[in-house]
C-alpha cells in the first residue's frame, strides 16, 4: 500500500522529496496522500474559491424604534442591542452578559419580548421595536414602570429596563393564551399565578434579588395577587 502510494506520488511529481520507506512516519504518509488527492482534482481548490459568494460587510437596516422610523448603515454582524445602544444612543437597554442569559437587554419587537443581544439588527428589518424609553416618559409612565416604583421593584436598577419590558411582554403572552412550562393545561387560558409569573420572568436575572417586589409589581398590573 505504502509502496503504491510512493510510486503514485513519484509519477505525479518526480521531484517530490520522499524519505526512505523504512523511515517514513504516519504524518508523512498523510501529507503525501493529501498532496496526491489535491493534484488529482485539477483546479478544485481554485474553483471552490471562485464560487464563494461575496459576503457584504455592511448593509442598510430600517427599523421603527419607539415610533420613529430609523435607517442605518450597519455591519451585518451588529446585534440589535448594539444598534440601540451604540448607534442610536438609547442606553436604557442594558448589556449584562451579551449571551442571552441575563435578560437585561430585553426589548419588545413587534410586541414580543426579545433578548436583543442575540438578535442581529438585519434580522429585524422593518420591525417595530419598543425600548424602555418608548414605553413611557417620566411624566407619563407606563403602568408597569409606575408599579415598579410603587413596589420598590429595583435596587441598583441595572436589570430594571429589561425586567419591565419582559413583564409587559409576559402579561401580553398570558392575555394571548400562550402556555408556559408550568401551565398544567396548555389548551386552557393561562392564569396570572405566582408560578406562571416566576416561570415567565425566569429569564430576567436580578443580581440585587428584588424578585418578590418585582413579582408584586407585575401582579398588580395584571390585576391579581401573585
Ligand atoms: S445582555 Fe442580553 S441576555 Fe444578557
Ligand atoms: S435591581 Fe440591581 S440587578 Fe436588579
Amino acid at each position: 500500500m505504502l509502496a503504491r502510494l510512493i510510486a503514485h506520488c513519484r509519477q505525479k511529481d518526480p521531484d517530490m522529496a520522499i524519505p526512505d520507506p523504512l523511515q517514513i512516519t504516519r504524518r508523512e504518509v498523510l501529507i503525501a496522500g493529501a498532496a496526491t488527492a489535491a493534484s488529482s482534482v485539477p483546479g478544485a481548490a481554485g474553483a471552490q474559491q471562485a464560487q464563494q459568494p461575496e459576503v457584504p460587510v455592511s448593509t442598510q437596516v430600517s427599523l421603527e424604534v419607539n415610533g420613529t422610523p430609523r435607517t442605518l448603515e450597519l455591519d451585518t454582524r451588529t446585534s440589535l442591542l448594539d444598534t440601540l445602544r451604540e448607534h442610536m444612543h438609547l442606553t436604557g437597554t442594558k448589556k449584562g452578559c451579551d449571551q442571552g442569559q441575563c435578560g437585561a437587554c430585553t426589548v419588545l419587537v413587534n410586541g414580543r419580548r426579545v433578548v436583543s443581544c442575540l438578535s442581529l439588527a438585519v434580522m429585524n428589518e422593518g420591525a417595530k421595536v419598543i425600548t424602555i424609553e418608548g414605553l413611557g416618559t417620566p411624566k407619563n409612565l407606563h403602568p408597569m414602570q409606575a408599579a415598579f416604583i410603587r413596589h420598590d421593584g429595583y435596587q441598583c436598577g441595572y436589570c430594571t429596563p429589561g425586567q419591565i419590558c419582559s413583564a409587559v411582554g409576559a402579561l401580553d403572552e398570558i392575555r394571548r393564551g400562550v402556555p408556559s412550562h408550568v401551565s398544567a393545561d396548555i389548551t386552557a387560558q393561562p392564569l396570572v399565578s405566582s408560578a406562571e409569573l416566576r416561570e415567565r420572568m425566569s429569564g430576567n436575572i436580578c443580581r440585587c434579588g428584588a424578585y418578590s417586589n418585582i413579582q408584586d409589581a407585575i401582579a398588580e398590573v395584571a390585576g391579581g395577587k401573585a
